[in-house]
């Protein structure tokens, strides 16, 4: 049969009407399977989706002051941090892994790289970290050379922004209150106090505690008014004892014992954060908190290391000077010349103020599922758990 033009015409567009339909079809099938029912509001919702949100210091930042602008003292992107495990030093302070890379591996969660790694942003749904080495929970905490509190706050409010765009509004709001926001800062706020570094050092201890514990709860109060409802808060661990505050202390005629202005810091900081949570949990209504007594955690491995499985808690594994305690590690920071140990995994000290990877590895454990003496009301496993 001779085909007429006017024939031929139609069957094209029948050809492309089909077409069209295949793909209509298709993108309506694809969006009923796996990948947006990881985000939908229904039923389906799996429950190990429940995302990690990291707010915080050196303690558990991955490397985000690699993409900013500021001092070699505040980045540890040279070796030999990383030795043990990356092979490359990724700009997290510690010879591995952090707290925060072994808590995203136990909540089942893909590694979690740092927020303003480029391309990152698309990952949003299993969580991020947004924490800055050098941060404070007050912005006069090394202004202009870290990523502060509050701008760690604005970082997530662009966060869940994209979030809304590349999924939907309910699926968003779902991900935002079944997500767990892990805080853990202020230890560069009370070191830079007692340094008298500090432009409020006229403050009494108590008036400056309450403005550091201050602005922690301000910021879970931003966080629960955008709808999230599970947060996790690291308290002070003894800050006298790392080894940088020995050797200062042992610098000013002390005897490097670990009681000084920095754990009594420590100590009023953790009484006022522990009252404001319960405080929190009263006040906003389906408001959940996991609380980890760093300190207690602290004081026992330093009363019994070899419990933890230590046989140095007092002296760095990497620096220089009494205690490894100048923060000399890698040699870019002032001192050149310093001294690194064969055996970190037998330390909980890396460097003159950050643990290795054995010993977050062990928080990490405590801060998941460590006993009610460590954590509560929740350990973080139960937080993330819990269907709201
Ligand atoms: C980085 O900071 C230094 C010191 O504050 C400044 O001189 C320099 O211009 C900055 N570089 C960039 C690329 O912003
Ligand atoms: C937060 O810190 C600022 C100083 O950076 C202080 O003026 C303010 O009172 C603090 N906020 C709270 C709620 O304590
Ligand atoms: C918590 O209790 C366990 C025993 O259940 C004990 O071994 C551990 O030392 C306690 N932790 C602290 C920090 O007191």
């Amino acid at each position: 049969m001779k085909m007429t033009k006017e024939y031929r015409i139609k069957l094209n567009l029948a050809n492309s009407c089909i077409r069209l339909c295949l793909v209509v079809v298709l993108v309506v099938l694809a969006s009923l399977t796996i990948p947006s029912d990881c985000f939908r509001h229904d039923d389906h919702y799996p429950k190990t989706i429940a995302a990690l949100f990291v707010f915080g210091d050196s303690l558990i930042d991955p490397g985000n002051n690699n993409y900013i602008n500021t001092s070699t003292r505040f980045q540890a992107n040279f070796p030999p941090y990383g030795e043990s495990f990356f092979k490359y030093p990724s700009g997290r302070f510690c010879d591995g892994r952090v707290i925060t890379d072994f808590i995203a591996e136990y909540a089942k969660l893909p590694f979690i790289p740092p927020y303003l790694q480029i391309g990152y942003q698309y990952q949003l749904a299993y969580g991020a970290n947004f924490a800055s080495a050098g941060a404070g929970a007050l912005v006069e905490t090394y202004p202009g050379s870290v990523v502060d509190l509050k701008t760690q706050l604005w970082h997530f409010n662009e966060a869940e922004k994209l979030l809304r765009s590349n999924i939907d509004r309910r699926g968003a709001e779902r991900i935002v209150s079944n997500s767990v926001y892990l805080f853990s800062i202020g230890a560069n706020d009370y070191s830079s106090y007692s340094r008298n570094s500090n432009i409020f050092k006229s403050f009494t201890p108590e008036d400056y505690v309450a403005m550091v514990v201050g602005n922690i709860t301000a910021a879970l109060e931003v966080i629960y008014k955008k709808g999230g409802r599970k947060f996790g808060v690291v308290n002070m661990p003894p800050l006298g004892c790392v080894p940088a505050s020995r050797a200062a202390d042992l610098a000013a005629g002390g005897t490097g014992e670990c009681n000084g202005q920095m754990t009594a810091l420590a100590k009023l900081h953790n009484v006022l954060l522990s009252k404001k949570l319960e405080h929190l949990q009263k006040q906003l209504k389906g408001f959940r908190y996991s609380y980890f007594d760093f300190f207690a955690v602290f004081v026992d491995l330093l009363d019994n290391p070899s419990k933890y499985g230590f046989k140095e808690v007092k002296s760095a594994c990497c620096g220089s000077g009494p205690f490894r305690g100048a923060n000399s590690c890698g040699g870019r920071w002032g001192i050149k010349d310093y001294e690194l140990c064969g055996n970190p995994q037998d330390y909980s000290f890396f460097d003159s103020g950050h643990p290795t990877q054995a010993a977050n590895q062990q928080f990490a454990e405590l801060i998941w599922a460590g006993p009610s003496n460590v954590t509560g009301p929740y350990n973080l496993k139960s937080l993330f758990q819990l269907s709201l």
